[in-house]
């Protein structure tokens, strides 16, 4: 298998064991998909059990509850709320949005980011253009954008980046969004992260939302997901926030009952519970700097981050970077690797910020693997 067909998402283990030749019940931590450890919330087990009953019944098809309590935990109102099947199906609804009402104009992506963009804009059979973040800062360059919004008509940013861990801040976002109401081009912007952005005094993450810029740009959409927030992957839930008519526009485009009930169901419970949301932020503020300084104390090179991960490299560049991956994979820790980013092509990795314990065992494997000489080339 060339690194080209490897995984283009993290959390599965079983063709990279198979391809290194390691057994498939190999226990491994994943630390290669950015999901919330303390989850899901410990009350969900016993929720679900209950509601199994509810499977018998169809989903309201507005899922005007769903919504109400997204539009009240957003401070927006309902008609500005999608709720989707993750935040994946909120992706291909604003590439199917685009197509439609711009067909043959390009969409823009700002590169490198998460797959979905590029697939969603291909199913639609959209030419694409690509606004390059440069290592290694991956900093967006307004001239960069400038340069390569040309006939675009959609531009596809994810703030915090995936799986850069840089977010975009409001002012700029403002700028950018100036600029593309100017040239009306849509803006999508995937905050699939932004509950884990650092919480600079209480501040961070109020301060650097986007949700107050609705009313006031009726190009941009937001897109969230309650998948990589609750550890709910399997389950499937996010929403689109945008102006009432997108949203109108995005849910003629979305099959009947899209989202299944007990998600649905779920989503009000899920934003109560504040406590799990504290916890969080307790362990980011804590895990966050501590797992950084031991990446960079064991000699890599680590991009700043706001997000639940980071992007590393080996300070001898690509091939030593490579080889980290079926090391660490040995010593029983799966890490994402990049082959499949744009700009990245393999010379990077992305470790998940995982709990206190898991953390170790990740930095514990890392001084092992760097330690270890030659070792099979990834590719
Ligand atoms: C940036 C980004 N957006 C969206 C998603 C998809 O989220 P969901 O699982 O809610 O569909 C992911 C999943 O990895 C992601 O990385």
């Amino acid at each position: 298998m060339s690194p080209l067909d490897w995984p283009l998402h993290g959390g599965r283990a079983a063709p990279l064991l198979a391809r290194f030749g390691l057994s498939a019940d190999t226990p491994v931590l994943d630390a290669s998909a950015n999901l919330n450890p303390l989850g899901p919330p410990a009350w969900l087990a016993g929720w679900l059990a209950e509601r199994v009953a509810g499977l018998a019944d169809y989903p309201d098809p507005d899922y005007t509850e769903a919504r109400a309590a997204i539009a009240a935990h957003e401070g927006i109102t309902p008609e500005r709320v999608l709720l989707t099947n993750g935040g994946a199906e909120a992706i291909f609804l604003a590439a199917a949005l685009h197509a439609g009402q711009h067909p043959g104009r390009p969409a823009a992506i700002v590169q490198p980011s998460f797959a979905e963009y590029a697939r969603a804009c291909a199913a639609q059979g959209l030419p694409v253009v690509e606004v390059p973040l440069a290592p290694p800062g991956f900093r967006l360059d307004p001239d960069a954008v400038v340069a390569a919004l040309g006939e675009a008509r959609l531009l596809f940013l994810c703030r915090p980046n995936n799986p850069t861990g840089g977010l975009l801040p409001r002012g700029e976002m403002e700028w950018l969004l100036e600029l593309t109401a100017a040239c009306d081009c849509r803006v999508v912007v995937d905050e699939a992260f932004i509950d884990f952005v650092d919480d600079e005094g209480g501040e961070g993450q109020a301060q650097e939302a986007l949700t107050p810029l609705l009313a006031r740009f009726d190009h941009l959409i937001l897109l969230r997901s309650l998948t990589k927030r609750y550890t709910l992957p399997g389950l499937r839930l996010g929403y689109l926030l945008a102006a009432p008519e997108t949203v109108e526009a995005a849910a003629s485009l979305q099959p009947a009952w899209s989202v299944n009930g007990l998600a649905a169901e779920l989503v009000a419970p899920l934003l109560a519970d504040r406590d799990f949301l504290d916890r969080t932020r307790r362990w980011l503020a804590v895990e966050r700097p501590r797992l950084q300084a031991g990446l960079a104390g064991l000699g890599l090179e680590v991009v700043p981050s706001r997000a639940n991960f980071f992007l590393v490299r080996h300070p001898e560049g690509r091939v030593a970077t490579r080889r980290l991956l079926p090391a660490l994979l040995r010593r029983g820790v799966l890490v994402r690797h990049t082959e499949s980013f744009p700009g990245l092509d393999g010379g990077w990795l992305r470790l998940a910020l995982r709990d206190s314990e898991e953390n170790d065992r990740l930095l514990t494997a890392l001084a092992g693997a760097l330690a270890d000489s030659g070792g099979e080339d990834a590719p």
